[in-house]
């Protein structure tokens, strides 16, 4: 029987911590799915469909194997019910701080408790702990340098979306 896993986010856009975390869980799982959530919590600066191109590009250019990537994207509903559609019995999340953890721990327990789908929390890569998507929009919108960020690919798109 193969691991199945989703690492789900908003990936609004994907950053080098994002990358970090998929690239270590990778080994862990056969397939694991790159999901890209709607979050009604927050207005996305790109489209689901851009999201999902740019995470692709971005792992293609960050060198990381595209071998058991799956794509997906969830507009609405339980992110538990998608895990069960595929197949997956985990989540993976990234974490850079206690204030993730918290945030999270309520998620994980409801998660395992409703669907008994078990939460991986992978700890962000040194020097990438304080890295987010809304700082990095922050800061390519105010005209700052964000290269060591995020991908090319994504640093063009950001460019492309501020450029007044
Ligand atoms: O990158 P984000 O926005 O912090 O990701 C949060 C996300 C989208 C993964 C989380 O809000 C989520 O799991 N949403 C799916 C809906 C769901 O299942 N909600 C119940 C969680 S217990």
């Amino acid at each position: 029987m193969s691991s199945i896993a989703v690492y789900p986010g908003s990936f609004d856009p994907i950053t080098l911590g994002h990358i970090g975390v998929y690239r270590r869980a990778l080994g862990l799982f056969d397939e694991l799915h790159l999901l890209v959530v709607h979050n009604p919590s927050k207005t996305p600066t790109f489209g689901a469909e851009q999201r999902m191109e740019l995470a692709k590009k971005s792992l293609i250019e960050a060198g990381v194997s595209l071998e058991k990537l799956r794509l997906g994207l969830l507009e609405d509903g339980l992110l538990v019910n998608y895990c069960k559609s595929i197949g997956a019995t985990a989540i993976v999340k990234g974490f850079r701080t206690a204030a993730d953890i918290e945030y999270e721990l309520p998620m994980a327990q409801v998660n395992r408790d409703i669907a008994s789908i078990e939460t991986l929390f992978v700890p962000a890569e040194a020097g990438l702990g304080y890295v987010s998507s809304s700082l990095v929009k922050q800061v390519a919108e105010l005209g700052g340098e964000i290269d060591r960020y995020v991908t090319q690919s994504v640093k063009t798109a950001l460019d492309e979306r501020f450029k007044s």
